[in-house]
């Protein structure tokens, strides 16, 4: 129970002074139930789905897209992304640098129709290896509109993401909504991988700065809100938060990772993140989208 207290929560303690900038984001309501890594993914398809209701557009990048358990399908976020009904999101974008998972991203290109809701083709670009090189290269294209809503997953394992490639994500659009960000924050083996991981050079490119081991003394939702902090500080964006995502069912087990949510839609993106848990943990059961927009 005390769990869901603290992630339900929208105080957090502040390392910086923020008090220069918007902190006006709405709470979001109380979960019922926490998240698990099983359906992680359906939690951001749930969400995607919800977003695009609105937007009728968008564009999807997934840094990090092959499959974490090549057979569990089911547990796999670009998949259910791509299978999402209505198919709304019109450009996809699928880094991966494992050659046989790239295989598996091809072969499920090749199981869906290349065409969106309403007509008009499905853009779905797989790129072969380092996703901090490869979007840093994508973005340079200017492919990726201004007013295209946009969204991209880092779903990392632990520090394969590095911290320039976040920021040339959260700096990429100079006007409007900024690229939307799902950014996971390994926890429950994170000290371990800290103390284990010897080429500092990782680290420093992960966290974006030589002050990492300031992270090692700190319990599970102070790291979180380290990163809540820094999202809000120098990406600006208007809403940070964090979800907690839980080893087993009815949040048994140790905090896996947590889910960073960043996002300029701070009226409307918590209160969908809010809504796409609780139906990734209900899998939907009762609940009507339609009903959500009236
Ligand atoms: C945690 S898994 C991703 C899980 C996936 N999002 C899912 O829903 O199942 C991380 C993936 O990123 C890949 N990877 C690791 N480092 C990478 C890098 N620098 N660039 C691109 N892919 C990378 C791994 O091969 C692995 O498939």
């Amino acid at each position: 129970m005390k769990r869901k207290k603290q992630f339900v929560s929208d105080k957090q303690e502040w390392l910086f002074d923020v008090s220069s900038f918007e902190l006006s984001e709405p709470p979001v309501s109380p979960i019922h139930k926490p998240i698990w890594t099983e359906n992680k993914a359906r939690l951001i398809e749930r969400y995607l789905n919800l977003f695009v209701f609105i937007t009728k557009h968008g564009s999807y990048i997934d840094a990090f897209a092959g499959p974490q358990e090549v057979d569990k399908p089911e547990m796999w976020s670009a998949k259910l992304v791509m299978e999402s009904e209505p198919r709304r999101l019109r450009h996809f974008y699928l880094f991966e640098k494992d050659k046989e998972k790239v295989k598996r991203l091809r072969e499920l290109k090749r199981s869906l129709p290349q065409i969106c809701q309403g007509g008009g083709s499905r853009e779905v670009r797989i790129y072969s290896g380092d996703s901090n090189t490869g979007i840093q290269e994508l973005l340079q294209t200017g492919c990726i509109k201004p007013k295209e809503a946009t969204f991209c997953l880092l779903d990392q394992r632990t520090f394969e993401c590095q911290w320039a490639t976040i920021e040339a994500l959260a700096k990429y659009k100079s006007s409007g909504y900024k690229i939307e960000l799902f950014y996971f924050l390994a926890n429950a083996w994170l000290d371990r991988a800290l103390a284990a991981q010897k080429d500092t050079e990782v680290l420093d490119k992960w966290w974006g700065r030589g002050d990492w081991k300031l992270l090692r003394s700190m319990n599970a939702y102070g790291r979180a809100a380290v990163f809540v902090d820094r999202f809000k500080e120098e990406f600006r964006y208007k809403s940070v938060k964090q979800w907690p995502i839980f080893e087993k069912a009815n949040g048994g087990g140790n905090i896996m990772y947590f889910m960073i949510h960043a996002t300029d839609h701070y009226k409307i993106a918590p209160d969908l993140m809010s809504r796409a848990y609780e139906q990734a943990v209900f899998r939907g059961k009762g609940y009507d989208q339609i009903s959500l927009f009236e």
